[in-house]
């Protein structure tokens, strides 16, 4: 019987650490829902302490999300563990994952900690921990450049102080495959009670190796991993789930492990997590690229129309990359609608989906065939956001070689029409700057980029936008099929997402 590895998923934790991801609580519950249906072992839904609206996050994910164990992220001091007990405890299965530094470096410039001082700390941080829950994960940060022999001190001290799950770190992406395997060696060999733990590893992607030092650890016995979702995370981000999971399902004879992933559900989850993180998958990714399975020379073409597996190890459809038989468009119900967002794995409250549906047919009316990520383009718009103060009414262009770009915008506040003209370098400007004119936000385009959503003259365009509004930074999205209507959308979505996270920013706008 091959042995089970415990798929451990970081995205709304340490992936949610890359720059620029701010999701909100209703998207991180959509992903989290979404991971669930994946059936990853352990959700690390966030860090609790870190703000009322990481607490408030895992606290919702805790309640609401059936089947994998909830994990809420402490460092090894009391308020951490404590706030974090109080978000998960709520969970079928809660699990504390309390972490502190154990290289020389972290304990002399950031921790400016002796040695002893660390053992104990995280001795006494697990066995608080263990007051609250069974479930304690511990994490030596920075472990693959830690002394190897403090390394094992700290790590028994944890399981003494009553850590059910040990995670070796390897923050910073230093190690090598080769050397992490010898690491994991050594600490199956070295700590006493390793053998009655589970013995997990978390790797950083700085030198693209964050899956090769994984699977060099599951080679060596490690059996839980540490993953994200298209392999975000801080810097160059976590080992990728996808991949992950994948060499484990293609090679997983050779390897004598298996995991309990639902393989379908990765290209769902992963499309989810790049429409509400706005982080695009690159196109040549390994698994879910949109040319992971994508054959251009004629001899591969040749190959593939003859036999699948003479050019493709996985099979797309296992993954879940199935297109529909069902055509939708303006000709489509309700029923139809809903169906299809169903079986596309999108649940939607009816307000969201009274919502959704008038978007699909105004859609449908001016571009006749809507496909799967067109549905999937509006429903991530629906769905992201909980108030919004400024929708958007109407809005009028002109621009041309021989005039100054000009635009006027109707922005609907609070049930209130407001209308401002602008002037701008071009009409993606001028509209923005007529809108910042009635909102009254002083806002600072950080980047704006623009991705078609599927292929042909009427695709669906989809802008990203990120601003900065006074300390926030917020990121936006918007789709349509015309391309400035995206813009002023996604300008939008990421002011109306400031006005949820500052409401006084929403003030100066209400003045009549
Ligand atoms: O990279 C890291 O060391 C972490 C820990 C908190 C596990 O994310
Ligand atoms: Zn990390």
């Amino acid at each position: 019987m091959p042995g089970k590895i415990y798929i451990f998923d970081t995205t709304l934790r340490d992936g949610e650490q890359a720059p620029r991801i701010h999701l909100n609580p209703k998207e991180k519950l959509q992903i989290a829902e979404q991971l669930a249906r994946l059936k990853v072992d352990v959700i690390e839904a966030g860090f609790p302490i870190s703000s009322e609206g990481d607490f408030q996050s895992v606290a919702e994910i805790a309640r609401k999300v059936k089947g994998p164990v909830i994990a809420g992220l402490a460092r090894a001091v009391e308020a951490d563990i404590r706030r974090a007990w109080e978000a998960v405890q709520y969970a079928e299965r809660p699990r504390i994952h309390t972490f502190i530094a154990t290289s020389d470096i972290h304990l002399k410039h950031q921790l400016r900690k002796e040695r002893g001082e660390v053992l104990e700390i995280a001795r006494r941080a697990v066995s608080l921990a263990r007051s609250f829950t069974e479930d304690v994960e511990f994490s030596a940060m920075d472990a693959t450049r830690s002394d190897v022999d403090f390394l094992c001190q700290v790590f028994e001290a944890a399981i003494e102080g009553g850590a059910t799950v040990i995670n070796v770190p390897d923050t910073v992406g230093y190690a090598m495959p080769h050397e992490f395997a010898e690491l994991i060696d050594q600490i199956r060999k070295r700590v006493r009670g390793i053998d009655k733990v589970i013995l997990s590893v978390h790797c950083h992607n700085d030198l693209g190796l964050a899956v090769s030092n994984s699977l060099a650890a599951v080679q060596h016995g490690a059996q839980q991993v540490e993953v994200a979702v298209n392999g975000l995370g801080e810097r160059a981000g976590n080992a990728a789930l996808e991949e992950l999971v994948m060499i484990i399902d293609t090679r997983g004879i050779y390897l004598d492990v298996q995991t309990n992933i639902n393989i379908s559900e990765i290209a769902r989850t992963s499309h989810l997590v790049s429409l509400l993180t706005g982080y695009p998958v690159q196109p040549n990714k390994a698994v879910v690229g949109r040319n992971a399975f994508a054959h251009e020379s004629g001899i591969h073409q040749d190959g593939v129309l003859k036999e699948r597996t003479t050019y493709e190890i996985m099979d797309p459809q296992k993954l879940g990359f199935v297109k529909s038989e069902i055509v939708l468009g303006k000709h489509s119900g309700r029923h139809a609608f809903s169906e299809r967002l169903i079986q596309l794995g999108y649940k939607l409250s009816e307000e969201e989906l009274a919502r959704a549906f008038s978007r699909f047919k105004s859609l449908a009316d001016r571009k006749g065939e809507i496909k799967d990520e067109d549905l999937e383009a509006i429903v991530a718009n629906e769905i992201k956001i909980t108030t919004e103060l400024f929708k958007l009414n109407y809005y009028q262009t002109l621009s041309g070689s021989m005039v100054k770009p000009t635009a006027t915008v109707g922005l609907e506040i609070n049930g209130r029409m407001v209308q401002k003209a602008a002037y701008g370098d071009g009409p993606v400007d001028a509209s923005f700057r007529a809108v910042d004119e009635i909102t009254g936000i002083r806002a600072r385009l950080e980047s704006y980029s623009i991705d078609a959503v599927t292929a042909g003259k009427d695709a669906l365009g989809e802008v990203t936008v990120v601003v900065e509004v006074e300390d926030l930074t917020t990121m936006g999205r918007g789709v349509s099929t015309d391309i400035i209507e995206a813009s002023i959308l996604a300008y939008l979505n990421a002011l109306n997402r400031a006005v949820e996270k500052k409401p006084e920013l929403g003030k100066l706008s209400q003045q009549e």
